[in-house]
């Protein structure tokens, strides 16, 4: 029997796939076909598929060509399953000419010739586009903007910010003036405006009937934030938080981890998020116009204590050193917070510097995540013995953001919140900024 396989990611499949199929099973008797995982497929930046790996495979098995469906989730496991499966014949695309010569070693490969004028790619992007609109001009609008890029389906149709003839004018994008003339044009928008403008931009882009990416936190009280997920609710429009941490892969294992008693039961998460680069405290700053560190690190920080202790902590403090208490500009906080089963500590600090790790303590180990961990890519699991450590690696690109925006247009299409930060966690992390700025539970330092 003459075994052959053929590897692809097969998003929305078209006549190409089909055609392809049909010539690699009339090369022998017997195909495999193997389908990329969703991980893999990100970790080599293929990051628009619209299917998961079961509609992808589902859609496969279905044309009836397959005799058998397994998948790819590591660079190098083709020569693992040749090897595994007793493959006499590799065959893909023509696309790919000479890429897999490599696996001459192993058995006969074959290029078969692609089939012109189709590709997943060109049937994404004759869907229609997402028109977002940008309303504010924090620093992680660029970002955004060029993030977006690596995203099918988007489209950035202007900004509106109010101060606009100073703001950055490398993003190469409209000005509008008016808010209501930008939500004319546009299905969502993405708020990044000052956190106290949050509630208002946000509740009249909801109003308008759009849907809403907004930068954390939501609102800075717990009660507008709660108003503004139940006004979503009302006229099924998405209302997603915008922590980018929450979508890195890495960040998501290294969770599932922790709550899955890899490191026994959990009883301490310490986060600390620092940076000086806004330099709030270099003569002439304008100290109005920027967050301040409990706004600017806060929700980021706060994510992970909140993702593995839930939201029902029994006591919180905060230890403040202002650099500005009139403007609350805050230039270092520390929250405590107490929960049933654990404790946990936030540090952030835009007016001092600290290392920017995450430590999750549990009762037979720790997870180590290195700064700045809510960029990770890299996490370690460690035990008494060292030789018992584990390292874990997961590709992020373009900090998450880009993963977050795939997010955010699936949400918008599929009409399903599939937001990684909950709605509870959107309302806690608000509700710890209107404490802060009550200062409640609050001890300063002088
Ligand atoms: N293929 C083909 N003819 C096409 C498109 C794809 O023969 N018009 C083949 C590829 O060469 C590969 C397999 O189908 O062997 C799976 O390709 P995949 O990368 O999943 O599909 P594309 O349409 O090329 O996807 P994309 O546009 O995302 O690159």
């Amino acid at each position: 029997m003459v075994k052959v396989i053929t590897y692809g990611t097969y998003d929305m499949l078209h006549r190409g796939h089909i055609n392809l199929l049909t010539r690699a099973k009339a090369l022998g008797d017997y195909l495999i076909v193997g389908v990329t995982s969703d991980d893999y497929d990100k970790s080599r930046g293929k990051i628009n598929n619209q299917q998961s790996l079961m509609e992808r495979i589902a859609a496969i098995k279905e044309t009836g060509i397959a005799d058998e469906i397994i998948v790819e989730e590591y660079e190098g496991q083709k020569i693992d399953d040749i090897r595994r499966h007793d493959v006499n014949i590799f065959t893909v695309g023509s696309d790919w000419i000479g890429k897999f010569d490599y696996l001459q070693d192993y058995c006969e490969v074959v290029y078969l010739p692609r089939t012109e004028g189709v590709s997943s790619s060109e049937v994404r992007a004759e869907k229609r586009k997402i028109k977002i609109g940008i309303v504010g001009s924090a620093a992680y609008r660029s970002k955004f903007i060029k993030e977006s890029k690596y995203v099918n389906g988007v489209e950035i149709v202007g900004v509106c910010a109010a101060h606009h003839e100073n703001d950055r004018k490398d993003d190469g994008l409209q000005y509008i003036s008016h808010y209501d003339e930008l939500l004319k044009n546009v299905d969502a928008v993405y708020v990044v405006s000052r956190p106290e403008k949050h509630y208002a931009d946000t509740k009249k882009a909801l109003l308008a009937g759009k849907h809403v990416l907004c930068e954390s936190p939501i609102a800075i009280t717990k009660a507008q934030c709660e108003e503004l997920f139940e006004l979503a609710d009302s006229k099924n429009l998405i209302l997603m938080d915008a922590i980018k941490t929450a979508y890195s892969t890495a960040y998501e294992r290294l969770l599932l981890m922790a709550k899955g008693g890899k490191i026994g039961e959990l009883i301490s998460v310490d986060s600390v998020c620092t940076s000086l680069r806004d330099g709030l405290q270099k003569e002439g700053v304008d100290l109005s116009r920027k967050w301040n560190s409990m706004n600017g690190w806060g929700p980021a920080a706060m994510l992970p204590v909140f993702q593995l202790f839930g939201t029902n902590y029994s006591n919180k403090f905060f230890y403040t050193k202002y650099l500005d208490k009139e403007k609350n500009i805050d230039a270092f906080t520390k929250i405590d917070f107490v929960f049933p089963s654990g404790v946990a500590s936030v540090k952030v600090a835009k007016g001092a510097k600290s290392e920017g790790e995450l430590v999750i303590t549990g009762t037979k180990g720790y997870i180590y995540v290195p700064a700045p961990w809510w960029k990770t890519d890299y996490f370690e699991v460690r035990y008494e013995n060292p030789e018992d450590n584990k390292r874990y690696f997961y590709q992020l690109d373009g900090e998450g953001i880009r993963y977050e925006i795939v997010a955010f247009c699936k949400a918008v299409e599929s009409g399903k919140n599939i937001s990684y930060v909950s709605r509870n966690i959107s309302e806690a992390i608000s509700e710890v900024i209107g404490d802060f700025d009550l200062r409640q539970g609050m001890t300063e330092i002088c």
